[in-house]
């Protein structure tokens, strides 16, 4: 059947690209058709190595049997119900089970969603809702950090510190404060002047879309002090760090600090199904627990059979292929190479933690990118930061292709 619009790639199509010009003809776009551990395949036969996981989620690697039999067979089952009381099923008390014994807050409780923009919006309205239940409704404001990205809801794009992203969408979500993304001692000032109106903090331990920045030392344990010392709470937005990334289950392990939420969402299921969810630890779950209001918010497709299915068996999969370990790996590979370029200034330097890695260029990223895919190797520019967040089944072969490439994608600036 013909819709009209493949043989003239100027005509656009029906589909309106996320974060992409609306104008741009679907013909320019690249078309995947196909993808296998590390490889992916475009409508011309061209094959990729996925240097970025796709959009940072797919730790196990593309096209594995066992997550679509695991799916399948959760379908064939039950296909779909709700889990708002008065219901529940297995699957998703399998998946709030899996998710909250291999994160820090083994005795907390997980709410659960598709995306991680749900996730963020859910975990923002939680920690405002848990000081009205504790009798201080005015805590209210929500601090957010330069570079932050925090998904495309009210609350998250509120939430964003990367401000292009939060403009043109007209009034956000009131009583967000900015602080400085690498001093601390600028939260320290905003507590010191709201500190009791302050609900929480939010920050991803390892800033991500924003140009893949580790916390600088002492950053993260500065905000965990604050929010102690002035009664507020600390939420780590762990959509992208989660599930082995850094090199444990959470990047809060891999810092050594604790948050009083978590969300996460794409590596949950490597994204074989949309699953996202918020880990609430034992303070924030009591604080509902010990209430009787009813807790109003949730998705028609929180805890949605298929979607616990996929992360029940990813988590196992992480577990029995040793792809936590795997993470610290590729990292150590990574950054071998990436001193080494930064010594002969090819590149101007580097940074990042376990499987999450950035090279710094000389130059704006775009151009290298391009030449890149033409290279066949996907990654993801960042202002002058290349970003690399490939599976975790990744061969060590594959990682090397992958700098090869960028290497020899680099012009001089
Ligand atoms: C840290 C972080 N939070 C939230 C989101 C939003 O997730 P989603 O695009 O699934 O809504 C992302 C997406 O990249 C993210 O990196």
């Amino acid at each position: 059947m013909s819709w009209g619009w493949e043989d003239d790639v100027m005509t656009s199509s029906a589909l309106l690209h996320p974060f992409a010009d609306p104008a741009k003809p679907e013909g320019d776009f690249v078309k995947i058709v196909r993808a296998e551990g590390t490889t992916l395949w475009d409508d011309t036969g061209k094959t990729y190595l996925d240097a970025m996981a796709s959009l940072w989620f797919c730790q196990i690697g593309h096209g594995n049997r066992e997550m679509v039999d695991a799916i399948g067979t959760q379908l064939a089952q039950l296909d779909s119900h709700h889990i708002f009381d008065p219901f529940t099923h297995q699957p998703a008390i399998d998946a709030a089970e899996a998710i909250r014994s291999v994160s820090p807050m083994p005795d907390g409780r997980v709410f659960l969603g598709s995306s991680g923009s749900e996730a963020v919006d859910t975990a923002l309205k939680l920690m405002r809702q848990f000081h009205r239940l504790n009798g201080d409704p005015d805590r209210q404001i929500l601090l957010r950090r330069t570079r932050g990205y925090h998904g495309t809801n009210w609350g998250g794009t509120t939430a964003q510190g990367i401000e292009p992203n939060r403009d043109g969408w007209g009034d956000l979500v009131p009583h967000f404060v900015e602080i400085d993304p690498d001093d601390v001692e600028d939260a320290a000032r905003v507590f010191a002047e709201h500190g009791d109106r302050i609900a929480g903090v939010i920050t991803e331990p390892i800033q991500g879309a924003g140009g893949v920045f580790p916390p600088s030392d002492g950053y993260l344990e500065g905000l965990r002090r604050l929010t102690e010392q002035h009664g507020a709470l600390l939420c780590f937005d762990e959509v992208i760090s989660g599930f082995g990334r850094t090199g444990s289950w959470f990047a809060s392990q891999t810092y050594g600090v604790t948050p009083d939420l978590i969300t996460f969402a794409k590596g949950v299921t490597s994204g074989y199904q949309p699953l996202s969810g918020v880990v609430v630890g034992r303070r924030v779950a009591d604080a509902f627990e010990s209430s009787d209001a009813m807790l109003r918010t949730g998705y028609t497709y929180s805890g949605h059979p298929a979607a616990c299915a996929a992360g029940v068996t990813n988590i196992a999969i992480i577990e029995r292929d040793g792809l936590v370990a795997r993470a610290t790996e590729i990292g150590e590979r990574f950054e071998a190479a990436f001193a080494a370029l930064t010594r002969d200034g090819v590149i101007a330097g580097h940074r990042g933690t376990g499987a999450v890695q950035a090279a710094l260029l000389h130059a704006d990223g775009i151009g290298t990118r391009q030449r890149m895919l033409e290279g066949g190797v996907v990654v993801r520019p960042i202002g002058e930061a290349l970003a690399f967040c490939p599976p975790l089944t990744s061969t060590d072969a594959e990682i090397d292709t992958m700098i090869d490439v960028m290497v020899a994608s680099i012009r001089p600036a």
